[in-house]
C-alpha cells in the first residue's frame, strides 16, 4: 500500500486551536506514520491524534497526496464525507473504468468517475502514466479509489444498462454521499445578473389571444376523476382541425403566468403547474400546421402577455421540427396539427441551482406535460407527449443561442377525431 501525505484543507480553521501543532503539521502535509512518530506515543496523545483525524475526515477536510520519492504524482480529494481507502486486489486485465473521465478544473487536470467517492487531481507529468496505468503507485491508488476495473470481467446486467452520461448526471445531480455541490447555492450571485421572470418578447407579428372565462370553465369542466381516468395519449388527429379559440384556451389554462412576485433573490412566477424554486424557466413554442384562424408557422407563446409572436423560421424548419419529433408515427398517424416545444431558459434556473439545474428543468417539464395532458383531456383534444426533439433544429428555427434557451420536451396537440374513441366526457357534459 502506498504511503500518502495527509493535507488539511484551509477550511479547517477555528474550533481546534487547542491542537494547532497538529494542524500546522497537516497543513504542510505529513504521512500518518510521521504524525504518530511526532506524538509522544502515549495513549492519550494517540487518541487525541486519531480523534482529530476522524473528525476532519468526517467533515471531508483531509486530502491525500501521493508522492513517488520527491515527486508529487497526485492528490486525492474525497467527495463524500468519511472517505477511507479500501485496498483491492489487482484484476487480471486492469483497465480504466468506462465511467472514468478526465477534465480541467481551474488549473488542475482531474480524473473523476460517478462510481468513485473521490476526485483525483493529477500532476501534469502524471496524466499520461495514470491513463496508461504504467506506474504501480498510480495503479494502486486508482484501484483503491474505484477507477480501475477488470476488462475480462463481464458487467452485471443492472450496471451494464447505465450509460456513462446517465450515471454521471444521476450521481452528480443528487445528494450522493453529500458532496455539498448540489442545491440552491446562488453561486453566480456576485458575477451575473439573474434572468428576469419573463422572456423579452420577440419582434415578430404579435397576436393577442382570447382569455377563457375561468368561472364558466370551472362550472362546465368534467370532474377531476373523470379527466384523470380518461387521459390517454391520442396520436390520431381529427377533422376539422383545432381552432385558434381552442388553442388560446389551452395555452391560457396550461402555460399562462398567473402572477409574478419579487423573491428574496430573483423574480418568482406562479403558473398552474409547479416549478422548482418558483423559477419557471420553461417557454412554449408552437409549430403550427393546421389551426383554424391561425396561419401555418412557428410561434413563441408569451406566457406573461398571453399572446403569440410569429417567428421568422422557414416553412422547412417548421416542418422539420414536427417531422423530427413525431416522425416515428409516419405511416401510422398523421403529424400533429400543432407541435408544442418546451424550451428552458437554462441560465435563469442555473443562476440559483448548482449541480441540479438541468435535473430541475426535466422535472418541471414533466409537471408541465401532465398539466397539458389533463387540460387537453378536459377540452376533448388529442394530446401526446413526445421526448424526441432536436435542440439544434429548434435553436436554429427560434434563432436562439442554445446556451440561453434549449428545447427539452415536445407535446403534440390536435383536434380529437371520433375514431379515437371516448376519453373524458366533453366539457359540456354534466
Ligand atoms: C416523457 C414522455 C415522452 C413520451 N414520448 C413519446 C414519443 O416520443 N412518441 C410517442 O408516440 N409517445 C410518447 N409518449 C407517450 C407514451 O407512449 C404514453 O404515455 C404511454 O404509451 C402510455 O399511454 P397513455 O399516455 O395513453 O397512458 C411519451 C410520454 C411521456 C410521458
Amino acid at each position: 500500500m502506498n504511503e500518502y501525505r495527509l493535507i488539511l484543507k484551509p477550511e479547517a480553521a477555528g474550533g481546534v486551536q487547542q491542537d494547532s501543532a497538529l494542524q500546522q503539521a497537516l497543513r504542510q502535509g505529513a504521512t500518518e506514520r510521521e504524525l504518530v512518530e511526532r506524538s509522544s506515543g502515549g495513549l492519550e496523545d494517540l487518541s487525541r491524534l486519531y480523534y482529530f483525524l476522524d473528525r476532519w475526515r468526517g467533515a471531508n477536510l483531509i486530502h491525500y497526496e501521493l508522492w513517488e520519492g520527491s515527486r508529487k504524482l497526485a492528490t486525492i480529494e474525497p467527495l463524500i464525507v468519511g472517505f477511507t481507502f479500501a485496498p483491492a486486489p489487482l484484476p487480471g486485465t486492469p483497465v480504466l473504468s468506462r465511467f472514468a473521465y478526465l477534465r480541467r478544473i481551474g488549473d488542475a487536470t482531474v480524473l473523476e468517475s460517478p462510481l468513485s467517492p473521490v476526485r483525483i487531481r493529477l500532476e501534469p507529468e502524471a496524466v499520461g502514466a495514470a491513463l496508461a496505468l504504467s506506474t504501480p503507485e498510480l495503479v494502486e491508488m486508482l484501484l483503491a479509489t474505484g477507477f480501475i476495473e477488470d476488462a475480462a470481467a463481464s458487467e452485471p446486467g443492472d450496471r451494464l444498462v447505465w450509460e456513462f452520461h446517465d450515471l454521471l448526471f444521476h450521481r452528480r445531480s443528487r445528494h450522493c454521499g453529500d458532496s455539498g455541490q448540489v442545491g440552491g447555492t446562488y453561486r453566480f450571485r456576485d458575477r451575473l445578473e439573474p434572468w428576469p421572470a419573463l422572456r423579452p418578447p420577440y419582434s415578430g407579428k404579435r397576436i393577442a389571444l382570447a382569455r377563457p372565462d375561468m368561472e364558466e370553465l370551472s362550472r362546465q369542466d368534467p370532474p377531476l376523476t373523470r379527466v384523470l381516468e380518461g387521459r390517454r395519449s391520442v396520436r390520431e388527429a381529427g377533422r376539422p382541425p383545432l381552432t385558434l379559440g381552442q388553442l388560446s384556451e389551452f395555452l391560457y389554462r396550461t402555460a399562462a403566468i398567473r402572477e409574478t412576485a419579487r423573491g428574496q433573490q430573483e423574480e418568482l412566477v406562479r403558473r398552474v403547474f409547479p416549478s422548482g424554486g418558483g423559477i419557471h424557466e420553461l417557454e412554449f413554442y408552437l409549430s403550427v400546421d393546421q389551426c383554424q384562424g391561425l396561419a401555418r408557422g412557428f410561434y413563441h407563446y408569451h406566457s406573461g402577455e398571453h399572446a403569440l409572436y410569429r417567428l421568422k423560421a422557414s416553412r422547412k424548419q417548421n416542418e422539420a421540427l414536427r417531422e423530427r419529433a413525431a416522425g416515428g408515427w409516419r405511416g401510422l398517424f398523421p403529424l400533429p396539427q400543432v407541435l408544442i416545444t418546451l424550451d428552458a431558459r437554462f441560465p435563469r434556473i442555473a443562476w440559483k441551482y448548482e449541480g441540479m439545474g438541468y435535473r430541475t428543468v426535466l422535472l418541471d417539464a414533466g409537471a408541465a406535460l401532465q398539466t397539458m395532458y389533463l387540460v387537453a383531456t378536459a377540452m376533448d383534444l388529442a394530446p401526446c407527449a413526445i421526448g424526441n426533439g432536436d435542440p439544434d433544429l429548434f435553436a436554429a428555427a427560434a434563432g436562439v443561442d442554445a446556451f440561453s434557451e434549449t428545447s427539452v420536451a415536445e407535446f403534440a396537440l390536435s383536434a380529437r377525431g371520433l375514431e379515437a374513441g371516448p376519453t373524458a366526457a366533453p366539457p359540456s357534459a354534466p
